[in-house]
């Protein structure tokens, strides 16, 4: 396969391919201006050194033109540079509203993978090639980042929290996914590997393994076991904060601050429901803090997020 450039690794999302250009750049750039200044000190060694015919005679005087020139080139180059990097971060920091959406949980010392459809995985990762593919990450444990090098793309996976990635392969075939954050004794061991197909034989692939719940109904399940349709029901007499639609949505909260719900925001509100209270409502939602475990808290989350604005809380998704 050809990879262009062969002094870097290989590429296979064209971020990754965004990414070496201003790599490549950036180190031009310096390179270049590290060169001149070198040749300069080397020039002015030689020439007046001590002994040299050199005529020392004027006093020392300043040209204001050309120490102009000297700051504002290099200003302006760097500016550049900075507004190109600022956009190429801005596009690969925020997933396309499209992305599909893949669960990872990194624990001591192995990657696994939720699909929405139930299929699951280990040290595994398929996804279909021409999709943006968007990773929801939390660690059960430690503190682990997931690093595709191929991708040029790594974010940190932190204990009690989600953080995102996303991505998009455009060439089939099987990369590298390494942890980059040393995590325990096996840290080195923690690889795994990305898995781009076709979108038809990613189909075929997803379909195969589908488990006998979708993510969402694994939610579904966990919320009624739990008795979280006791207060959330739609039908129920308890005066407790309307879940459908909630992704996305600004909440406000009883300490007058406000945010948009966001994964983050409702696995908080399920461990640690006391911190923050939604306004107009009392602080009567118990914790789940040790009943739930990281895949559950991601099944609960699919079920929210497949109950649209118009239907109500209790709905098999
Ligand atoms: Cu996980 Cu290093």
């Amino acid at each position: 396969m050809n990879q262009g450039l062969t002094l870097l690794p290989q590429s296979a999302t064209a971020a990754a391919r965004a990414t070496d250009t201003l790599y490549l750049v950036l180190v031009g750039f310096s390179g270049l201006i590290a060169a001149i200044f070198i040749t300069l000190i080397i020039v002015f060694c030689y020439r007046y050194r001590r002994n040299a015919q050199a005529d020392r005679s004027k006093p020392p005087s300043h040209a204001w033109g050309l120490e102009a020139a000297w700051t504002i080139a290099p200003l302006l180059v760097f500016l550049w540079l900075f507004a190109w990097a600022a956009r190429d971060y801005a596009v690969q920091a925020r997933a396309p509203d499209n992305a599909m959406q893949i669960f990872i949980v990194a624990k001591q010392w192995v990657w696994t993978v939720e699909h929405p459809n139930g299929r699951r995985e280990i040290n595994e990762l398929h996804i279909p090639v021409d999709t943006p593919v968007k990773l929801i990450m939390t660690s059960q444990d430690v503190i682990h980042s997931f690093f595709v090098p191929a991708f040029r793309n790594k974010r940190d996976v932190v204990p009690g929290r989600y953080s995102t990635i996303w991505f998009q392969a455009d060439r089939p075939g099987k990369y590298l996914l390494l942890c980059a954050e040393y995590c325990g004794t096996e840290h080195s061991e923690m690889k795994g590997r990305i898995i781009a197909m076709e979108p038809e034989d990613y189909t075929r692939w997803e379909q195969d393994g589908a488990g006998e719940a979708g993510l969402a109904q694994q939610g579904f399940a966990l919320f009624r076991q739990h008795g979280c349709m006791g207060c959330h029901a739609a039908a129920s007499t308890v005066h407790a904060p309307e879940l459908s639609g909630l992704l996305g949505r600004r909440v406000h909260l009883s300490d007058g601050s406000s945010l948009v719900a966001d994964e983050t925001y409702v696995r908080d509100s399920i461990m640690e429901p006391q911190k923050a209270i939604v306004a107009g409502y009392d602080a009567i939602m118990p914790s789940f803090k040790n009943q739930l475990n990281e895949e559950e808290i991601m099944a609960i989350i699919e079920y929210i997020r497949s109950l649209g604005p118009d239907q109500l809380m209790g709905e098999r998704p």
